[in-house]
């Protein structure tokens, strides 16, 4: 009889407007009970899946394990709350440094800090009085991430499995000013439906983010494989469970054959997107020029863009034209071919003087966007 693993809780966090893909993700994964709300997806499985959600997620910021819940009325109800919830000795050892963060929505705790120290100190005395040591704070770089949320007088905690966020893949080392983050690119190619066997160019890939999330999946490479996670330091924790997963993702990589290329009109940064995609290993893979690197008529495929829409770069009017551009292009060299083209307004994807099939509105940090895919046909 095969031995059954226990399921455990989890949460993913993402950006507005990606929970729907990343609920795809998971589900791909085998994840279980996987229900999204804005900003993030809760879900089920075992030890394995939360590996393998680490090293696979693609438009994930944190995945995070959750040990429990409670009530949080009062600094004092929260403080038994979090004593009682696990056996602190167990997963924040004296051994081990300890950091809390807090976030809090229609709570008593107007400041969210005061409900991460208060935390803290719950979970401190937890383990000395267990102990009779005490683990130490470290806010740079600590063993044990705890993550506390609070709506209401509803307490959720967790630990952060992912360490850091994981739209950090490490291919950028350098990047333009006004860079897409990795997990949103990979998001705007899911929400195009790009399939990865047709074309995909972009002809503002300023550091190309776009691109290199684009040949991470036409190949079928885990975005994640090179990352350190946050469960690596968990104690007790088993690194050849890991080391396993990890092996096992690397062996799934294919070869594929897709034609991915990007220009831009800022020379400079083509040396950095061709750094860039050495360093993601794709560098053979797309071809990064300031003329066109592939044969638009050989086959139609996806012309992705990132234009500099007003908010931190570029001058209004002259965004308005590089949109107008961009239509152009579409409706002449890349006839044929859809969009699928960010924005900050209606007026802006309009000025493509093109069918707009469908809106997504999305989030680049803290600014309000939209994808919008535009072309001969929706999918
Ligand atoms: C917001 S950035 C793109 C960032 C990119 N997605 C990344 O992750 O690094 C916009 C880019 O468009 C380029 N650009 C602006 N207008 C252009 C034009 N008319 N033709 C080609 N490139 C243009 C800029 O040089 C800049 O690199």
């Amino acid at each position: 009889m095969s031995k059954r693993r226990p399921l455990q809780s989890y949460v993913a966090t993402t950006a507005l407007g990606l929970e729907r893909v990343l609920g795809a993700e998971l589900e791909a994964l085998g994840a279980q009970d996987v229900q999204t709300w804005g900003g993030g997806a809760r879900f089920k499985g075992d030890r394995r899946l939360m590996i393998r959600a680490c090293l696979w997620l693609r438009t994930a910021h944190r995945v995070r394990w959750i040990l429990g819940h409670g009530t949080a009325r009062n600094p004092d109800d929260l403080y038994r709350s979090i004593q009682k919830m696990v056996r602190w000795q167990g997963l924040a050892p004296a051994s081990h440094t300890l950091r809390v963060d807090a976030t809090a929505r229609n709570s008593c705790f107007r400041d969210a800090r005061f409900a991460g120290l208060k935390t803290k100190d719950a979970i401190v005395d937890a383990v000395r009085d267990a102990t009779g040591d005490r683990p130490s704070i470290d806010l740079e770089d600590p063993d044990i991430s705890v993550h506390v949320r609070i709506v209401g007088e509803r307490l959720t905690v967790g630990l952060e499995a992912s360490g850091g966020s994981l739209h950090a893949r490490g291919y950028r080392s350098q990047s333009g000013p006004a860079p897409l983050r990795e997990t949103l690119a990979a998001g705007m190619l899911r929400l195009a439906d790009w399939d990865p066997q047709e074309p995909l160019f972009d002809p503002m890939c300023g550091s190309g983010t776009i691109l290199i999330e684009g040949a991470l999946i036409a190949s079928n490479r885990a975005p994640n494989l090179d990352r350190r996670f946050g469960f690596e330091r968990w104690p007790g924790f088993r690194l050849d469970k890991l080391a396993t997963l990890r092996h096992a993702a690397a062996q799934e990589a294919r070869p594929s054959e897709v034609a991915i290329a990007g220009s831009d009109r800022d020379r400079r940064i083509l040396s950095t997107a061709r750094a860039n995609t050495a360093r993601a290993d794709c560098g053979d893979r797309i071809a990064i020029e300031t003329e066109l690197a592939l044969d638009p008529s050989a086959r139609p495929g996806l012309l992705v863009a990132n234009p500099p829409y007003g908010e931190r770069m570029g001058d209004k009017r002259e965004v308005m034209r590089t949109y107008t551009a961009l239509g152009k292009l579409l409706q002449t060299t890349f006839k044929g071919w859809r969009g699928a083209v960010l924005a900050k307004t209606e007026e802006q994807l309009k000025a493509m003087d093109l069918p707009i099939h469908k809106r997504f509105p999305l989030k680049n940090g803290p600014i309000d966007i939209l994808l919008g895919i535009v072309g001969p046909s929706s999918r």
